[in-house]
């Protein structure tokens, strides 16, 4: 099959619509990441999203729509925190999990009685929603396990040839997937931090539960390995980036290729080392994230150093991406190790 990347001119918006509706897998633009649309009402064309991206089927999907009206074709209930934040924060970065209607397929809520529902604020993401009339399924448009794509480009790397269609609309402005909030229980209880901070979503809503729940995955999708890329990941504690440097010099003695991912402030510290500017704080370094991760592999590298920050604001969901990527691998020195011991 040929996969074709559109520019997001109208037309093309259109066509994409079309294909979308009729059945197609289409890749397209959000705030946050690049998603791969399905007709969520179409269990055919779902499927083809979990075979397109070697998904797991029992991981459920986020459904896109394009209007609160949408909300309500697929939701039983929205209860008055969900109204409220789906007031304050959508069209945005975020995700809201509701009951669902029996409209809306098992195999898109994996066999949840729930549905995740999200309305992106991407100009595209929204009109090619609105054209095509239906309920958009989407998950992010990369093959499972890799970073998220958050280029036109990344997608195609990864689903060239099994996709029949990619819109462009640049690069993604937030780079984390979307906050998932799961409003079917009172408080409400965060599933997933992402682009929209926790600490703004309560101060609309009042509080919700942060909890994690230990080992056990509340968030389906969170179990699986995630947003690794092919070269090792380790992460310094936020305070601690000193260890970059030192990690770096001992791994590039034993023929290791490192190269040490940062905010701009501490480029002058790692002189002449290979580094990658991850911007001048959390926000700017979530959004570049992914992409970093993924340039490592193409630049050759195969040890990725990255500074932690605190897990604040939109440090949360970036550590969140850190720890995933990283499988947990977190520099610290021996000496503290061994007196643990
Ligand atoms: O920003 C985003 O959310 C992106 C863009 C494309 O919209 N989408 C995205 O989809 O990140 P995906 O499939 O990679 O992640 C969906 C997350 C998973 O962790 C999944 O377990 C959770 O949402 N989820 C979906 N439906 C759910 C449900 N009914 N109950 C609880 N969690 C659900
Ligand atoms: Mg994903």
């Amino acid at each position: 099959m040929d996969t074709a990347i559109y520019l997001p001119t109208e037309e093309n918006i259109k066509k994409c619509a079309r294909l979308l509706a009729a059945g197609g897998l289409v890749a397209f633009p959000t705030e946050t990441v690049y998603g791969l649309g399905a007709n969520a009402l179409m269990p055919d064309s779902v499927k083809m999203i979990y075979a397109a991206k070697g998904r797991p089927s029992d991981n459920p999907l986020i459904v896109h729509i394009a209007s609160v009206k949408g909300i309500e074709e697929v939701a039983e209930t929205i209860p008055d925190k969900a109204r409220l934040f789906i007031e304050k924060f959508m069209p945005g970065p975020v995700t809201a999990v509701l009951p669902k209607r029996p409209i809306v397929p098992d195999c898109v809520t994996g066999g949840l009685k729930t549905v995740a529902v999200r309305m992106p604020s991407h100009p595209v993401a929204a009109r090619l929603i609105a054209a095509a009339g239906v309920p958009v399924c989407a998950p992010s448009a990369n093959i499972s396990g890799l970073p998220s794509p958050t280029t036109a480009e990344h997608c195609y790397r990864d689903l060239a040839g099994k996709i029949p269609a990619i819109l462009d609309g640049g690069a993604c402005t937030v780079g984390v997937e979307s906050t998932v909030v799961d409003f079917t229980v009172d408080p409400p209880r965060l599933l997933r931090a992402g682009g929209m901070p926790i600490e703004y979503i309560e101060e609309e809503i009042g509080r919700v539960e942060t909890y994690s729940g230990g080992k056990v995955a509340l968030c389906p999708g969170m179990k699986y390995k995630h947003y690794s890329p092919a070269a090792e990941v380790y992460v310094a504690p936020p305070g601690e980036s000193e260890l970059l440097l030192l990690a770096y010099d001992e791994m590039s003695e034993v023929g290791k290729r490192p190269v040490i991912v940062a905010t701009s402030g501490f480029m002058q510290a790692a002189g002449g080392r290979a580094f990658y500017d991850a911007g001048a704080g959390a926000e700017d370094y979530a959004r570049e994230l992914f992409s970093l991760l993924r340039r490592a592999d193409d630049d050759g590298y195969d040890t990725v150093l990255c500074m932690g920050t605190e897990r604040r604001g939109m440090g949360a969901p970036l550590m969140n991406r850190l720890d995933k990527a990283s499988g947990g691998k977190t520099l610290c020195r021996r000496e503290k190790e061994e007196r643990r011991r």
